[in-house]
């Protein structure tokens, strides 16, 4: 399998004020083609720093981000947005549909954006919505919806134009443990039925559980990982634990 998404010597500085904010500490870290990933480490620690430049929606302070085989950090502004429009779906933790459309409507959103007709993306929003187990809500507002259902419309609109990176910042963060098991099952679904890579981010160890790999961040750090996913919640734990020693 080739990696798809590659940092080396990744840096991240916020300056507030006098004040250096060291976010990311030199992070060396790749992502296979069709592989689920899970980001895990203590709040502050840098997980969605690190997401954010994975997607090209921040821009680093040094090292280097490859994603499909582009370097990121050398691209213009305009060029990042193309890439980030034709490689990566984002679902974050509070959903983010827009509350005057419908299901459908979200969901064929990056498609009208990319310029084709309602009529032709009729049929892909339908698939899409079968396939997060929303087929039978696609004329509900967002408000009509529970956050589990919020959510896996996120999902839909994420991955519509089939994009060859879904990245997820908590996203079973804002949900009940029922509705984010769901989230997680869609989510491995998609990796194991079409080969979606996926990288989230969680400090639920339930959900890292699902991943094929789980890297911990410290302090700006990637300080250990496990493989072999999907795993035991314990697995996790136990993980968890060793690193905080
Ligand atoms: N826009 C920002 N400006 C200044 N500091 C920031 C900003 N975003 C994040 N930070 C700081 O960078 C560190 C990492 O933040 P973040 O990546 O959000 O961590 P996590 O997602 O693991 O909770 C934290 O110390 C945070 O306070
Ligand atoms: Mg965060």
């Amino acid at each position: 399998m080739s990696e798809i998404i590659e940092t080396k010597d990744l840096q991240k500085q916020y300056r507030m004020g006098e004040v250096i904010v060291e976010a990311l500490k030199g992070v060396d870290f790749a992502v296979r083609e069709g592989e689920f990933v899970a980001i895990m480490g203590p709040s502050g620690s840098g997980k969605s720093t690190l997401l954010h430049l994975l997607g090209g929606l921040d821009l680093a302070s040094g090292g280097e981000v490859f994603l499909a085989n582009r370097r990121l950090t050398r691209l213009r502004d305009t060029e990042i947005t193309v890439m980030r429009r034709r490689h990566v779906g984002f679902v974050f933790q509070f959903f983010n549909l827009l509350p005057t459309l419908t299901t459908a409507e979200n969901v064929a959103l990056p498609l009208l954006l990319d310029g084709q007709s309602a009529k032709d993306s009729a049929a892909r929003v339908a698939e899409i919505l079968e396939q997060v187990n929303m087929g039978n809500r696609a004329g509900h507002m967002p408000d009509q919806l529970s956050g589990g259902e919020q959510q896996r419309v996120a999902i839909a609109r994420a991955l519509v134009a089939d994009p060859k990176i879904l990245l997820a910042d908590e996203p079973t963060g804002n949900l009940d443990s029922a509705a984010g098991e769901h989230v997680l099952l869609i989510l491995r679904r998609a990796c194991d039925d079409t080969s979606q890579t996926i990288v989230i981010v969680t400090h639920n160890p339930t959900a890292a559980a699902f991943a094929d790999r789980v890297v911990f961040l410290q302090d700006g750090a990637l300080v250990h990982e496990i493989i072999g996913g999907p795993f035991n919640v314990q697995a996790i734990t136990e993980a968890i634990a060793r690193v905080n020693v």
